[in-house]
């Protein structure tokens, strides 16, 4: 397992200044580029969360996407998008969030799960956090019941993690400075 995280580390980049000056923007790009890195993160983020009967994995607009769908299929579990504002075309409910380098909502749909329903929360990086709360407070909002979190990057220094439930399995790949 550790030689398949190095490997996985090995695949991100950082990019310095984007998308703005102080930025240290981390490329997932050359670990989905990469066939074995490409299906190496899959199977690392299932496999945690087998035998959790999670009903839907809700992803994050838009990097959450990349890996949520799969992450789904591989837990038998359905999908639920959460998009950014104006994007779904049904009944939504909104969250506002405080991002790293910004502000900004997020929507899901009012119908995407029923209440009591298990929610594995999935996105490619947890930075400041709130993107994952404000998905959290969409989950809580309709009834679900958040039972993981799941990430492939996790920013160690800005403390993400502190702003979600401390009673809730968290999975993180790999933890950066
Ligand atoms: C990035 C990243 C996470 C979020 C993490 O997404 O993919 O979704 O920021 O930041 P936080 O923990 O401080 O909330 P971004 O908003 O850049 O959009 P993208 O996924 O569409 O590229
Ligand atoms: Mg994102």
């Amino acid at each position: 397992k550790q030689q398949i995280i190095r490997l996985l580390k090995e695949n991100i980049r950082n990019i310095p200044d984007f998308p703005k000056p102080g930025i240290q923007f981390k490329d997932i790009t050359p670990l989905l580029k990469n066939p074995d890195t490409l299906e190496l993160t899959s199977q690392v983020l299932a496999h945690p969360f087998r035998h959790m009967d999670i009903d839907y994995v809700v992803g994050l607009e838009s990097r959450g996407f990349l890996f949520g769908t799969n992450l789904a299929q591989d837990l038998h579990a359905g999908f639920v998008p959460i998009r950014k504002p104006g994007k779904l075309p049904a009944e939504t409910i909104t969250a506002t969030y405080a991002l790293e380098y910004g502000k900004d909502e997020i929507q899901m749909h009012k119908d995407a799960f029923e209440k009591g329903d298990r929610i594995l929360i999935h996105d490619d990086l947890i930075a400041t956090g709130g993107s994952a709360k404000a998905a959290t407070e969409l989950v809580e909002g309709l009834g679900g019941n958040v039972v993981g979190y799941s990430f492939i990057v996790e920013l160690t220094a800005l403390h993400g993690v502190d702003k979600l439930p401390a009673d809730v399995k968290k999975e993180i790949l790999i933890s950066l400075d």
